[in-house]
């Protein structure tokens, strides 16, 4: 029996991983720009790295998390209910984060420079339907950091700021933590090939330093593809 689910569980991967890559074949270069998932638990820093690629390289940044908090904050029904799914630590369905992101994506395509999508896919499946829905991603940035740093840097971030934000505090820091921790590893190897995994516990700006390596990286690979067409 266990046999049997181990070898479904397989078969089933097999072929999620056969659909994306058919996809990423039908659809080629499906963008001229870099699309690139941040990825990491809260608090590892994937907003400020944001912060430090938008600076530099003009990229639209786009954070799931603050495309929900903007829904949270229209007063709207559909925000309260977002709220109470993030305040609880969980994740909100993925046809919500999707739409917000597609729109948002729609929105700045024709003058953007490339694409950070923060804090997406939170778990496989959202890997698999952006590729399908939007296009596929040319790179996921990892930022690999420990549970105890993370829980240190949100509780320091909460105990500075002027608003608390409603998911930073001890007990949902740990439940955010938790669902962090169960989906990560499935992302991880099924986008093995296109992840690069950064260690998250130094110095901001040496982290950059990487960072910034395989940003260029993707931009040359793009530039020959653009080139490739032509
Ligand atoms: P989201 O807003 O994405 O929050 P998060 O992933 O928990 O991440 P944070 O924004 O808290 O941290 P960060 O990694 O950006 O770190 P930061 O740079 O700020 O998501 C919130 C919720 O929305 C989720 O729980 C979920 O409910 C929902 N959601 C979002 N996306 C979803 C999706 N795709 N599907 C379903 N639901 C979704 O840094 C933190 C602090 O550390 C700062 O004070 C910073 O100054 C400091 N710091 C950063 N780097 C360093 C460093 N190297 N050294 C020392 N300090 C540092």
């Amino acid at each position: 029996m266990l046999f049997m689910c181990h070898q479904m569980a397989m078969k089933k991967e097999a072929e999620q991983k056969l659909k994306a890559e058919e996809l990423r074949r039908a659809q080629g270069a499906a963008t001229d720009i870099p699309i690139i998932w941040i990825l990491g638990g809260p608090g590892c820093g994937k907003g400020t790295q944001c912060a430090k690629i938008v600076e530099k390289y003009g990229f639209t940044h786009l954070s799931s998390g603050d495309l929900l908090r903007n829904e949270v904050a229209s007063g709207s029904d559909k925000g309260r209910k977002l709220q109470a799914i993030m305040a609880s630590g969980g994740l909100v369905s993925n046809e919500e984060v999707l739409s917000l992101l597609n729109d948002a994506i729609v929105r700045s395509k024709g003058n953007s420079k490339g694409f950070l999508i923060d804090g997406y896919p939170r778990e496989k499946n959202q890997g698999v339907e952006f590729e399908i829905r939007v296009a596929p991603a040319d790179l996921a940035l990892y930022f690999d950091c420990s549970e105890e740093t993370m829980l240190k840097r949100i509780m320091a971030r909460a105990a500075a700021a002027a608003v608390q934000r409603a998911d930073d505090n001890e007990k949902t820091i740990r439940q955010r933590l938790k669902t962090f921790k169960n989906n990560t590893n499935d992302i991880l190897e099924l986008y093995n090939e296109k992840t690069l995994t950064i260690n998250a516990e130094r110095d901001v700006d040496d982290i950059f330093l990487e960072v910034c390596q395989a940003i260029d990286c993707v931009l040359k690979k793009k530039a020959k593809q653009v080139a490739a067409q032509c």
